[in-house]
């Protein structure tokens, strides 16, 4: 998929602003690539690579990080839905999400970490969550969720 890619730290700038990447806090350093990220159709596919790579999403209602009263939503990835490889040669480094094409946060990782990550949004209101993770082989991926 076509996408603006920071030269500097590989964030990909979903809402298309390239004033000022949100992550290195650098301007001018914004790319236009073909080949920014992969995206598919996660139904139609069924590659042992894309299963490995692409996010896979739960949403929870209540995980037990947040306190009761919290009108908020977990959203908790995987990469994928196998398991992605966590090892020094192959691993993957960031998983980071967006909402309605706005950066949310961006988790850095290294190969002592599972690939695993979540966010609690404070509002449980309807949007759509989107998340790009990057293998060190295997470049970025992409997959969203309308919740
Ligand atoms: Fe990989």
């Amino acid at each position: 998929m076509k996408g603006l890619v920071c030269k500097v730290c590989g964030y990909v700038a979903l809402d298309g602003n390239e004033d000022l990447c949100p992550v290195c806090q650098l301007k001018n350093v914004f790319e236009k690539k073909e080949d920014a990220y992969r995206a598919f159709d996660f139904k139609a596919t069924s590659g042992e690579t894309e299963k490995k790579h692409i996010p896979h999403f739960t949403i929870v209602q209540k995980c037990g990080l947040t306190p009761q009263s919290c009108d908020g939503v977990g959203v908790h990835i995987k990469i994928g839905e196998i398991l992605h490889p966590s090892t020094p040669e192959h691993y993957i480094d960031t998983i980071t999400f967006y909402v309605d094409n706005k950066l949310v946060s961006n988790v850095m990782l290294t190969a002592d970490a599972c690939p695993v990550a979540a966010i609690h949004l404070k509002n449980d209101v309807k949007c759509k969550v989107q998340v790009i993770e990057n293998c060190n082989v295997h470049g970025r991926w992409f997959n969203e969720i309308e919740k």
